[in-house]
């Protein structure tokens, strides 16, 4: 949602600039822009991606150490050049960059009108350097005083950097529910929405706190306050990323890159935390409020995307195996409907990011009412991370493209977990059945590893699918959320229209759409309703379906009725989502290589959604 990159030092800012947004561009790629401070202000924006802002600058002077860039999600004002950031004030001395969504910006808007402020663009945006720019001349403040001043003002979200031609010594960032990250250099400093455009140059970063300002001199010295004026003791802490887990290693794409990544981030998530010799399982974060948590009246998940479909999973898992009550819930959803929580409740939040708005502010929702909190993230320092209880990260590493694939089976991983613990704990679990599922556990790599190597025999099945202009996923039990998450894969990067449903409610309306002419994937690896599945299959061929099915290995049944089959290994009934879900996130990815669709940006999605 918008990605954000700053420097100021003794380097050319603009080549950092520029590098840091395409590391940045899987936030949003609506429009990208960059200003330059040199004695003067140079703004240069382009609608589309940073590589076609690149092209405008090749002929533009751009020298200059000092800089803010910005990658845009649009929200208000459609993506074209104008509406693109930086925006600078009215009388050009000041350039803002800015990830959140001002909300009361049409009441300042209109304001700063009345007072002869004109202004270019649709967006909010352009609306608070206008206020900084007010506060700044009316009132004579310096750069960091009118940033304070305007931040006092506003309502929403923001991750701002603001530099000022009158003070090219300094940039001033601040945040409130939209991350913003300081790495500190030799005399020199980084500002951006994630750690991804600093780690090549600094391992040392602040987290910047909600309603906390950053200033940062050339001369190395830098203060944190908030936006009471109140000096604030910055946390320094030591990144640990590498710099090839953000490259694309030799694929075409981050998604294949992150498809074929999942036999080590599948392990890394386990590392340390099952022991299938001694036949335990060990969540420090789970383990620290155990009790709390088996004593839960309800647990109830957030999450919104990929990670609501972990969720789903995770209220079958726990449910059945640890004997809690659990409801799952969309963030966006709960966070609006007043929910009747205690503080017998247990809340977890599922995020690949750590920074969906609406799983934060259901998570706020949660505190207010004395619920537990949990976040289950894997965005290392997240804000998700630092506002809950406890948790746990998943350890998948920095997933790039927009459609979510290691970070799902990796969520899984802790989420089965969780389910081994708590039922373990709770007594629910017979020991047989608990070593027997941690040894499934550990053999998950090598049946995942062994599952990609069969990667052309799905590109020949995606072959057959690539040109309909819909798909229907059929899952029952714990297949009905990993039908829903082939559903999403397929539709989010191809563009076709995909519905997921539980096999059995495909009577109730969708059978109504099956003809020759639609796919119909059934994930039918479920050993228990084997004959249900088989039932519902017969249903679809009756009515000429297409039918594509992921099925265990050595299931003839299925293989004789379905058009096209996909075998998985035999692995035990609670981990079969870890597997079934492989070949569906190749399916969609071949698809959209196909049909032309651009992979790892698919139109109007952005990968980190910090606005409601
Ligand atoms: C966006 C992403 C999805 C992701 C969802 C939730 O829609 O494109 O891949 O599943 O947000 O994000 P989170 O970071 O909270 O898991």
């Amino acid at each position: 949602m918008c990605g954000i990159v700053a420097y100021i030092g003794e380097k050319q800012a603009f080549p950092i600039l520029l590098e840091g947004l395409k590391r940045l561009e899987y936030r949003g790629y609506d429009s990208a822009g960059i200003s330059i401070l040199n004695g003067t202000l140079k703004t240069v924006k382009k609608k589309g991606k940073v590589s076609d802002l690149e092209a405008v600058s090749a002929t533009i002077d751009t020298t200059g150490t000092l800089g803010i860039g910005h990658t845009r999600w649009a929200t208000h004002g459609k993506p074209d050049d104008i509406n693109a950031h930086p925006h600078n004030s009215g009388d050009g001395t000041i350039s803002l960059v800015h990830n959140g969504i001002i909300e009361n910006y049409a009441t300042i808007k209109k304001a700063l009108e009345d007072r002869g402020h004109v202004f270019k663009s649709q967006t909010d945006t352009e609306v608070l350097v206008h206020l900084i720019e007010e506060f700044k001349n009316q009132d004579n403040l310096d750069l960091e005083q009118a940033v304070t001043k305007a931040l006092s003002r506003v309502v929403g979200a923001y991750a701002i950097v603001v530099v000022d031609k009158e003070n090219p010594n300094q940039i001033v960032a601040a945040r409130k529910s939209s991350p913003l990250v300081l790495g500190i250099g030799d005399k020199e400093f980084y500002v951006a929405s994630d750690a991804s455009p600093i780690i090549k140059y600094t391992k040392k970063v602040v987290y910047l706190n909600d309603e906390e300002i950053a200033i940062a001199n050339r001369d190395g010295s830098f203060v944190v306050k908030n936006i009471h004026n109140e000096i604030q003791e910055p946390v320094i802490q030591e990144l640990d990323l590498k710099i090839e887990q953000l490259e694309k290693g030799g694929y075409d794409h981050f998604m294949l890159k992150e498809i074929m990544e999942q036999p080590t981030t599948i392990a890394e998530s386990m590392r340390g935390r099952i022991n299938a010799e001694e036949g335990w399982v060990s969540l420090g974060g789970l383990e620290e409020h155990q009790q709390r948590i088996l004593n839960a009246h309800r647990i109830i998940f957030v999450a919104c995307g990929t990670s609501w479909h972990s969720a789903l999973i995770a209220e079958y898992l726990i449910e059945d195996l640890a004997r809690i009550p659990v409801e799952v819930e969309y963030a966006s959803e709960f966070r609006y409907r007043n929910p009747i929580l205690t503080e017998k409740d247990v809340v977890i939040a599922i995020s690949q990011s750590g920074e969906t708005a609406d799983t934060l502010a259901a998570l706020e929702i949660a505190k207010e009412k004395g619920a537990l909190t949990y976040g289950i993230v894997n965005v290392v320092g997240s804000s998700i991370a630092r506002v809950t209880d406890s948790g746990s990260y998943i350890h998948a590493g920095p997933e790039i493209g927009v459609a979510s694939t290691k970070a799902f089976t990796s969520q899984l991983v802790v989420l089965i977990l969780m389910a081994l613990k708590l039922g373990e704990k709770k007594g629910t679990i017979p020991s047989g059945m608990l070593r027997e599922l941690i040894y499934g556990l550990e053999s998950v790599p090598k049946k995942v590893a062994e599952i990609l190597e069969q990667k052309e025999k799905i590109k020949l099945i995606a072959q057959e699918i690539q040109n309909k202009p819909n798909a229907l996923y059929l899952g029952r039990g714990l297949n009905f959320p990993v039908a829903l998450e082939g559903a999403l894969k397929l539709k989010e990067i191809s563009y076709i229209h995909a519905e997921g449903y539980p096999a059995a409610e495909m009577k109730h309306g969708p059978i109504a759409l099956i003809d020759e002419d639609m796919p119909v994937f059934i994930v039918a690896t479920n050993v228990s309703a084997h004959e249900k599945i088989v039932s519902n299959i017969q249903e679809v061929k009756a009515r000429k379906g297409v039918v594509i099915a992921i099925v265990n290995e050595g299931d003839n049944i299925i293989s004789g009725l379905a058009d096209f089959t996909f075998e998985i290994p035999y692995i035990e009934e609670p981990l079969t989502p870890l597997l079934s879900v492989i070949p569906l996130q190749l399916i969609s990815y071949y698809i959209s290589v196909m049909r032309g669709c651009n992979v790892d940006q698919p139109r109007n999605l952005a990968k980190s959604v910090t606005v409601e």
